[in-house]
């Protein structure tokens, strides 16, 4: 049996699977850390990302039949942008690799390997995109029938990219953090087993990618690791898994973690700015940052008190400077991103000209999923296109060369 925690009532003694709230505060709730003293560490000789660091996850066993090969993605050293912003060692962290082309393929693998091992009959989710699309995947993998809640007005491809998996696939009107509570409630009444953003599993799944940087870096800590934040789910997992690492005595450091929203809609980055406890959806949300854009994070109590104990911080960047953040990747580095991930890179650059951090260090940037998932914001990536008749094709290229 896994054991909880929730922050602000410490461990819980009892836990609806259904719901990932706390029974007695409704805050979220985590998997409690594995018992001090087991020697843990990687199992480099296991082929899946899940099996290598079973030692840190809450699975008695892994069935590698439920895997879609998730994790293991490269980090990728950016000599060009890092000498270009005075960081000397600044690297991506590529979670476009994916299997379904976003880091949440990490945090739904565990999930469903614990529904599964939980006798689920159904999953399901609610998502804006990326979500959708890793949990029909699995749904599908797994055989079980998958329900996909998304916002009325979703985008055309997001809808395909999940409905391609044959869930059974619902647009709903109204709010999000509404839809997002209601779920869990008409899940369990269902018998639903919904893995939503902030579900304790999927948060162990994000601890790997933790794990997995620790090992790339030569089995240190980075100084400062930059992701991009809505619900906080995925920054939550990574901080635990740094934490989960200093715990079993293989890390001696921790990073400096920095979340980035979209200022079109940004209430942890307005909390944290004024010292706050709790965030206020904001009046008006308008960003392109759809994947990043949610008002009500109903993690946002944990996000605001786990970032400040541990020094991180959480600040916002405009729609223009991710989009030319997500230019500079592709064209200065080959990396092809989403402009949600792309606003690690945004944050860098404001953070770097104030000359924060201080020294040198290694920095990471999360790069959360891949520039394919939203092609619509190439829309207005200035690109020229040279037309040429075929005759002419040696003078023409000899023009561009
Ligand atoms: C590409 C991308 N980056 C970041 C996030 C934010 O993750 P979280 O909601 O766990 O904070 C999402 C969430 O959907 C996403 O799709
Ligand atoms: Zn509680």
């Amino acid at each position: 049996m896994d054991r909880f925690e929730c922050l602000a009532c410490g461990p819980v003694a009892s836990r609806d699977p259904y719901s990932p709230f706390c029974p007695a505060c409704g805050e979220p709730l985590f998997v409690a850390p594995p018992c001090p003293g087991r020697p843990r560490g990687c199992r480099g000789d296991r082929a899946l990302a899940l099996e290598r660091w079973a030692d840190f996850l809450p699975l008695e066993r892994i069935d590698a039949r439920l895997s879609l090969g998730e994790g293991s993605t490269p980090l990728v050293r950016l000599e060009r942008l890092g000498a270009s912003l005075g960081r000397a060692r600044l690297f991506a962290k590529n979670e476009a690799q994916n299997p379904t082309g976003s880091f949440k393929d990490r945090g739904t693998a565990v999930a469903v390997q614990k529904a599964v091992a939980l006798g689920a009959r159904m999953i399901g989710t609610v998502s804006t995109g990326n979500m959708a699309a890793s949990t029909a995947a699995y749904g599908a993998r797994a055989g079980l029938p998958t329900f996909v809640l998304l916002k009325e007005g979703t985008s055309t491809l997001s809808l395909r990219a999940a409905g391609i998996h044959g869930p059974r696939l619902v647009a709903v009107e109204g709010d999000y953090g509404r839809l997002f509570r209601m779920s869990v409630e008409v899940g369990k009444r269902l018998g639903i087993m919904f893995m939503n953003s902030i579900d304790p599993y999927r948060l162990e799944g994000y601890k790997v990618t933790a794990f997995e940087i620790f090992l790339q870096l030569g089995g240190r800590a980075p100084r400062a690791v930059f992701v991009p934040l809505s619900s906080g789910g995925h920054l939550l997992g990574l901080m635990r898994g740094f934490a989960d690492l200093e715990s079993a005595g293989l890390a001696s450091s921790f990073p400096a973690v920095v979340g980035v929203q979209a200022a079109g809609c940004a209430p942890l980055a307005a909390a944290f700015g004024r010292g706050l406890d709790r965030c206020e959806p904001p009046a008006r949300a308008r960003t392109i940052a759809h994947a990043i854009a949610n008002p009500d994070p109903p993690a946002g109590s944990a996000v605001l008190r786990t970032v400040r104990d541990r020094r991180g911080l959480i600040v916002a960047v405009a729609d223009e400077e991710m989009l030319e953040a997500q230019r500079e990747l592709a064209a200065a580095e080959g990396l092809f991103c989403q402009p949600e991930a792309a606003a690690t890179l945004a944050a860098l650059k404001t953070l770097a000209a104030a000359g924060w951090p201080e020294g040198d260090g290694d920095d990471v940037l999360v790069l959360t999923g891949s520039g394919l998932k939203a092609p619509a914001a190439l829309d207005s990536a200035p690109m020229t296109i040279n037309v040429l008749a075929v005759g002419e094709l040696e003078a023409g290229l000899a023009r561009l060369v």
